[in-house]
């Protein structure tokens, strides 16, 4: 049995008040419209097909190749957004799903309960409401005397009586695709708006004696429309919770999951703790027995395993395992740290490779720079890596003794072993086992094995 799903996507969204359509607005980390993609392809046998209209550029952008877009233009409602697909659809499908792009918390689940109900109704069409007290401007069922479904009045033209009906429109169809292409080239132009409306569907096929399956779904949670950005922020949290939630069955402890913001596609690995305040985004990965917080806020970086970041910035950054950094250190795109590195308060690191077991305690910021094993790069040490036109490269071999307060001039090379003391400026490159000192630093002895000075 094929299955194809439409998202509904072409509306302008007005009463988000945005330059940026209404579709792709973020929620947890993703375009609103992301998230319907996920739980549609949960459901559909078909890669999904999504209608355009409203800056569709921008969406089509977004889209790729996860779905096949069809631009609808001028918008004449939803029965007409969903009359698009008609041509890419017709004769490929048993059945097709029609759902709105405004309502990203439904999942793959309700989408493949909404099939299965459609494949044991002899009728055309299955959809699912839910029973709420707050109607939030939803379309009310009403059902005949028998209960069967009758119809889906758009709540601008239901009367009192329909108004205070408690069974809601959810948005979210499964139809017998035959019926569908045939019924949405009957339904009328409402004389109210002038527009067509998927919801017509509904009692055309009643008018005609067909079994319309209405599946009353129980999580009001998960049929948060967004029409405005009050329900964005309403919607972000139920994602926020639900994010954490499966990620604390899955063996991450949370302090605080109110205060925990983890975004949609990030991965953290068992035993890893999660402080208050923190920011978890885009691609990351987190692996096992780390402490991550409180007050990190950590972008698109892969932090391996037993690592602590402590009131840090990570963006683009990588930590090998056994790493700890903080707090207030910022690594930045390209930053990667290996084993057992230690990077303490008030550090900046970009573009740059710290060997296993480099030490860099306070206040120092190092850029497009190699640094070798068990390095100590001392307090207040800057790689001048910019003359005011191009970047230059530092490199610093294994077990050097950066001093205090070094500003390493690149281009440079400072050989394995070596010290630089305390204020020096290094403008040349500085050979194995040699101490120099002073402004500009000049070497004044070789070093023994193991020097203490
Ligand atoms: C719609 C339903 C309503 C339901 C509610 C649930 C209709 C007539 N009404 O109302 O019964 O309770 O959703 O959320 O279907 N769109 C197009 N092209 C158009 C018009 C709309 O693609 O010409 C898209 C929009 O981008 C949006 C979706 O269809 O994603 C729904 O449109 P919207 O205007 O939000 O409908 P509602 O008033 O919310
Ligand atoms: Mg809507």
């Amino acid at each position: 049995m094929k299955v194809a799903a439409v998202l509904l996507a072409a509306g302008q969204g007005t009463r988000m008040k945005s330059n940026l359509p209404k579709v792709l607005h973020s929620l947890a980390g993703k375009p609103m419209l992301w998230h319907t993609l996920q739980a549609l392809n949960q459901a559909a046998t078909e890669k999904p097909v999504v209608i355009v209209g409203h800056e569709a550029s921008q969406v089509i952008e977004f889209v790729g190749d996860a779905a096949d877009c069809v631009l609808q233009e001028p918008q004449l409602g939803t029965g007409h957004a969903a009359m698009q697909a008609g041509p890419v659809l017709e004769g490929k499908s048993d059945y097709v799903i029609v759902t709105y792009a405004d309502m990203p918390l439904l999942r793959g689940q309700a989408f493949q309960q909404l099939v299965e109900t459609q494949k044991k109704n002899g009728g055309p069409i299955s959809m699912l409401t839910v029973v709420a007290e707050d109607p939030r401007g939803f379309g009310r069922i009403v059902r005949n005397d028998d209960g069967t479904v009758a119809a889906i009045v758009e709540e601008y033209v239901a009367t009192p009586e329909q108004k205070s009906i408690k069974e809601l429109n959810v948005g979210a169809y499964c139809f017998s695709a035959d019926w569908l292409w045939d019924a949405l080239g009957r339904i009328q132009k409402n004389p109210h708006k002038g527009e067509y409306y998927l919801t017509d569907t509904i009692e055309l096929a009643a008018r005609e004696g067909l079994a319309v399956q209405a599946l009353i779904h129980d999580d009001l949670l998960e049929t948060i429309g967004i029409n405005t950005r009050v329900h964005l922020a309403e919607a972000e949290a139920v994602l926020r919770r639900r994010i954490n939630q499966e990620l604390m069955l899955a063996g991450v402890t949370m302090i605080d999951p109110d205060s925990t913001y983890v975004e949609a596609g990030v991965a953290i690995g068992m035993d890893t703790l999660v402080m208050p305040n923190t920011y978890i985004q885009g691609s990351t990965t987190i692996g096992e027995g780390c402490e991550i917080g409180p007050n990190a806020h950590i972008r698109n970086s892969r932090i391996g395993n037993r690592c602590k970041v402590f009131m840090s910035v990570m963006e683009s950054a990588q930590l090998e395992d056994d790493v700890d950094v903080g707090p207030f250190a910022r690594l930045r795109k390209g930053a990667h740290l290996m084993d057992h590195v230690h990077m303490g308060n008030f550090g900046e690191v970009k573009d740059s490779t710290l060997g296993p077991g480099v030490k860099m305690g306070h206040f120092s910021y190092i850029g497009n720079a190699t640094i070798g094993a068990n390095t100590n790069i001392g307090a207040g040490t800057i790689t001048c890596n910019f003359d005011g036109k191009k970047k230059h490269a530092t490199e610093i071999g294994e077990d050097v003794f950066i001093g205090s307060d070094s500003m390493l001039v690149a281009p440079l090379k400072i050989g394995d072993r070596s010290r630089t003391g305390a204020g020096a400026v290094v403008t040349k490159n500085v050979p194995e086992d040699t101490l120099v000192v002073g402004m500009p630093a000049r070497a004044i002895r070789k070093l023994e094995k193991h020097d203490p000075d």
